[in-house]
């Protein structure tokens, strides 16, 4: 809904309630459907999840900001009238000059206020708008750079508006307005050189310079002190944008970035350090049952399971019970996301596979959205004819029962030779014939646009692997976000996940990285790296992160290729485990999620808006200590069964005595593991005050 350009507004406007909101069950599934339809990257997933906690501590008085697209309102917005009369003002002073803003709740958790401007009915400012952004900043916008353009109109209406709501007030009111990326900065740079009197924030998810720079194979880490970087951004056209970025960053009472690697990296590509880092949270569901999100594993699996059948028909020579599921996924950034790593990682596994004659087969899935138009026709043909089996199967399967039932009923059994007549017989043969094929299974489920260019298909042609019956590893590129929807992978990407055994980001470019993150409070392990902030973070907090299912590949210490085989031996590390082992190892992994959870780490956003409040109006608001919230000194640490000695445990997997014993479903075994560990275990919940005096209930969390 409000993607990379929203921009949030708390107000402090006296009374501070929590907002509580009563919503069936039908509304919650409505909402989360909806949510899934429309996610869109990893700013939009801390916007969303946030709201909860934000809504939790700011009630009514907690409005987001953002630009009206009529589709995405329809879905997800409730309008209503503003019960605030100071915001209602400030609309209708807007409206009665032509602009259009709608208000309403937005219906995801926490149910929070929205406040949408339409950019399209206050376009004929542009010009204006413009010309006053120059006044003040000194940037010019490129009149063909329409997403910058969008900027400006957006942010001279935010500016706008508070200048409205502020004016309502006899004292200076008591406003925060926090704004995300340099899309919707210019809001802040108007506010600021109009003097209003409202504390602002301005939080980065990446600079805008990283992210190039390191997408075109530079040395980007060891270099950071020595790039020109207004030549930097002029060479790559973005030397205005990189502009509105600085000048936020510097407008800011209060500057915030999502990891210490991007504080750091701000320090050299902003010429600014972070007051406060804020990492990025997710809000933890809570299961009745300790081993639930087991048996979701379990449940989504054989969903998966159920498409590599239609995938992979004529194919389907190896073990399914045998088969793990990879996967990477977002946006299709080819080398940031470190996709060229992983498929080189890939091709090095699928040799160690084949020549140690391993019987477990990897599938790996790339869900990165890329333009397409549409499925391709093998891939559908592949779920046709597994369902014509399956139907197939179904009556033949009925005929018997009818059969045997009447044979029964006459006190004989059936001869079982004769049961199927030779109509059945050929029906099935029939249904055979339609699994040959003479074409290997598809790489990618969709036609690309630009598939002789694709950066992912063309490795994939370059290291031949191409779903040979010989190769271990085998590949699908779905370049789409995944959907419920789907008539191919009808699973969101929740579910997905779920269903998946292993996670693999190792992103060169990752300011936080939600992937590895939502993976692992689902209880799914994933690889990650020392570049990304959620990798520098579980490094800091966990003593013996691949212990609990958190694998960090080292990409900043040494050389492509040895990281490379870094990342080669993790994977073939984890095709080593059974099934037992990878029971244990997700529930090590599961135990993390305290640590992800907003209600621990939305104390760092709380932090930055106190101190927002501080240095704006500090008559009012002292601020006392000023230093941020403290987690030193908390570290999860290594679970009580892993070896101490690192020889001992390979990647400190996990080792159980009778760990051959494949089919028996142990998964409790780690309960007393668990027991231990949590007695270990400080939550980090007990580091410092809980926002709001707030206790943790009984049960409330898993761990
Ligand atoms: N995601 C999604 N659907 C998909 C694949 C990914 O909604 O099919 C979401 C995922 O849940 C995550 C986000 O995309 O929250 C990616 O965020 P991340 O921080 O990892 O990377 P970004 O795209 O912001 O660089
Ligand atoms: C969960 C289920 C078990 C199942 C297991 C499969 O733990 O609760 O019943 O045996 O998943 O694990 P795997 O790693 O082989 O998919
Ligand atoms: C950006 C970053 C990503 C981060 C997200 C949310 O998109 O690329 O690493 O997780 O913002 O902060």
């Amino acid at each position: 809904l409000l993607g990379p350009t929203e921009n949030v507004v708390v107000l402090l406007d006296r009374v501070v309630q929590p907002a509580r909101r009563n919503t069936s069950k039908h509304f919650r599934k409505l909402r989360s459907l909806l949510c899934s339809l429309t996610q869109v990257g990893g700013i939009y997933t801390v916007i969303q999840t946030k709201a909860k906690t934000t809504a939790d501590e700011w009630g009514e008085n907690y409005f987001l900001i953002g630009p009206y697209f009529e589709q995405n309102v329809k879905t997800q917005v409730e309008f209503s009238e503003p019960p605030n009369p100071a915001v209602k003002k400030a609309m209708d002073t807007m409206k009665s000059q032509g602009c259009q803003v709608f208000f309403g709740r937005w219906l995801i958790e926490g149910s929070p206020y929205v406040l949408l401007f339409d950019i399209g009915s206050a376009a004929w400012n542009l010009d204006k708008w413009k010309g006053e952004f120059w006044e003040v900043s000194n940037i010019g916008i490129p009149f063909h750079d329409q997403e910058a353009n969008d900027a400006v109109i957006f942010g001279s209406l935010t500016a706008w508006f508070l200048k409205e709501l502020s004016c309502q007030f006899d004292d200076k009111p008591n406003i925060i307005a926090h704004f995300h990326e340099w899309q919707a900065g210019v809001g802040l740079i108007l506010s600021r050189s109009q003097k209003l009197p409202v504390a602002t924030i301005f939080t980065t998810h990446a600079t805008l310079l990283g992210r190039y720079l390191c997408a075109a194979s530079i040395d980007f880490y060891n270099n950071l002190d020595q790039f020109d970087i207004d030549k930097e951004a002029g060479e790559r056209q973005i030397y205005h944008r990189y502009c509105m970025e600085r000048a936020s960053v510097h407008c800011a009472h209060v500057f915030t970035t999502v990891s210490q690697i991007t504080a750091t990296e701000a320090e050299h590509m902003l010429k600014k350090s972070p007051d406060v880092v804020t990492p990025n949270g997710l809000n933890i569901k809570k299961f009745s049952a300790m081993h639930e999100f087991q048996n979701l594993h379990s449940m989504y699996k054989a969903r998966i399971q159920e498409f590599i059948r239609g995938h992979f028909y004529g194919h389907l020579d190896f073990d399914l019970d045998k088969t793990l599921f990879f996967f990477i996924a977002g946006r299709y950034e080819f080398s940031n996301k470190g996709a060229d790593m992983f498929l080189e990682a890939l091709s090095r596994l699928n040799f160690l596979l084949r020549v140690h004659k391993t019987d477990v087969t990897v599938i790996v899935f790339f869900i990165m959205p890329a333009k397409t138009n549409n499925f391709n026709v093998e891939t559908l043909k592949g779920q046709a004819v597994r369902k014509q089996l399956w139907d197939t199967a179904q009556s033949v399967k009925e005929k018997f029962g009818r059969k045997l039932y009447n044979s029964l009923l006459k006190g004989e059994i059936p001869d079982l030779n004769k049961i199927l007549d030779r109509d059945d017989i050929s029906i099935m043969k029939r249904a055979i014939y339609t699994t040959q094929r003479h074409t290997l299974p598809p790489v990618t489920t969709h036609n690309m646009i630009d598939d002789s260019n694709d950066p992912i298909l063309n490795t994939i042609r370059r290291i031949g692997l191409f779903n040979n019956r010989t190769d271990r590893v085998k590949v699908i590129l779905h370049p789409e976000f995944l959907s419920s929807t789907s008539p191919l992978l009808p699973l969101d990407y929740e579910e997905f996940v779920r269903g998946c055994h292993l996670g693999v980001f190792p992103s060169y470019y990752e300011p936080w990285g939600y992937t590895p993150a939502e993976c692992t409070v689902m209880g799914i392990p994933s690889v990650t790296t020392n570049l990304s902030g959620f990798g520098c973070f579980m490094q800091e907090h966990v003593a013996d992160p691949a212990a609990y299912g958190i694998y960090i590949v080292d990409r900043r210490f040494r050389s492509p290729d040895e990281s490379c085989n870094q990342l080669t031996q993790f994977l073939y590390g984890f095709c080593q485990q059974n099934r037992r082992q990878r029971i244990i190892q997700r529930n090590r992994t599961e135990r993390l999620s305290d640590l992800l959870d907003w209600k621990y780490l939305g104390r760092y956003y709380m932090h930055a808006r106190h101190l927002a409040l501080s240095r704006t109006f500090p008559v009012k608001f002292e601020m006392e200590p000023s230093a941020p919230p403290k987690t030193e000194g908390f570290r999860y640490p290594r679970p009580s069964s892993v070896p101490p000695s690192p020889s001992a445990s390979q990647h400190s997997s996990p080792h159980h005595s009778e760990a051959e014993d494949e089919d028996e479903d142990e998964r409790y075994d780690e309960d007393e593991e668990a027991e231990r560990d949590r007695q270990n275990i400080k939550s980090p919940f007990s580091i410092g005050a809980l926002p709001q005096g707030k206790k943790k209930q009984h049960g409330e969390y898993r761990n």
